[in-house]
């Protein structure tokens, strides 16, 4: 049964004079696989951050799981992996395992200590992401690909409703990328995993996604793909003319 996860209700935000977001509308439904797309500065991490409570629209509400934002204390259900997740320098001195349990520190609080049952479900979500033979190894000596699959098993370890990804791909080679939407797909569909996903990647997330969202300050489109008469003439409107310039420039 399909449900509201999210609800994003006329939010509006402002950095000091500068309008960020402008009348957002949007609902993420359980069982979802969202693409958030835009430009640079189009206000995507900025939207991430309202709805997770971290930051206060300048108006309109957001809800979590039917509560008021403000109101929400289950964060268990919601895992975020952010937009700098893998950027480690090389000394980190932290395994893959120890990396993955930080995503239940949430559950356990500070003082309560890793036990077997916890160490299982470490291994349970590392396996989920096919890094299981990897558990033992420093996360810096990982590849960007592989560092960014032990994010995701960190973000799933709780068991979680719903996960955040922002510009999960940045930095992320090719092979690594058709990797990655391969799993966000099966975590989908064989889990049941509801999904969010800011991207300025156009054309890969399209084919992948079950609903996108065109964010540029205003949401201009918000739907199921395959109903979307054209996504390209949607994306010229969302971005100006030079798609390439969006889909193809990386800072
Ligand atoms: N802390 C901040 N203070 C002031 N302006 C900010 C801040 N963070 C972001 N902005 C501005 O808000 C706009 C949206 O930024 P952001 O949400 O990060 O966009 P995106 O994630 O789509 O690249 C940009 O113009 C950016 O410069
Ligand atoms: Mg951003």
């Amino acid at each position: 049964m399909s449900y509201p996860i999210i609800e994003v209700n006329n939010v509006s935000f402002k950095y000091g004079d500068q309008v960020v977001l402008e009348n957002i509308q949007l609902e993420i439904n359980k069982g979802d696989f969202l693409g958030l797309v835009g430009p640079n500065g189009s206000g995507k991490s900025t939207l991430l951050k309202i709805i997770l409570g971290l930051i206060q629209p300048t108006s309109g509400e957001v809800r979590m799981f039917g509560k008021p934002i403000s109101k929400f204390n289950q964060w268990s259900k919601v895992g975020y992996v952010s937009q700098k997740a893998n950027s480690f320098n090389r000394g980190f001195p932290a395994s893959v395992e120890e990396i993955v349990e930080t995503g239940l520190y949430g559950e356990l609080g500070i003082f309560k200590r890793v036990g077997q049952k916890e160490k299982e479900r470490v291994k349970m979500a590392l396996e989920q992401v096919g890094l299981s033979d990897l558990g033992s190894r420093n996360i810096a000596k990982l590849s960007g690909g592989q560092q960014q699959r032990a994010f995701i098993a960190r973000a799933i370890v709780s068991n979680p409703e719903i996960i955040i990804l922002d510009e999960p791909t940045v930095g992320v080679d090719t092979e690594s990328v058709k990797q990655f939407y391969q799993l966000m797909g099966q975590l989908n569909e064989k889990l049941g995993l509801t999904i969010v996903l800011v991207s300025h990647d156009i054309g890969t997330i399209t084919e992948k996604v079950t609903k996108l969202a065109c964010l540029n300050k205003k949401l201009f489109c918000h739907g199921s793909p395959k109903e979307m008469e054209d996504p390209q003439k949607t994306f010229e409107k969302t971005f100006g003319e030079d798609i390439n310039m969006v889909t193809h420039h990386h800072h």
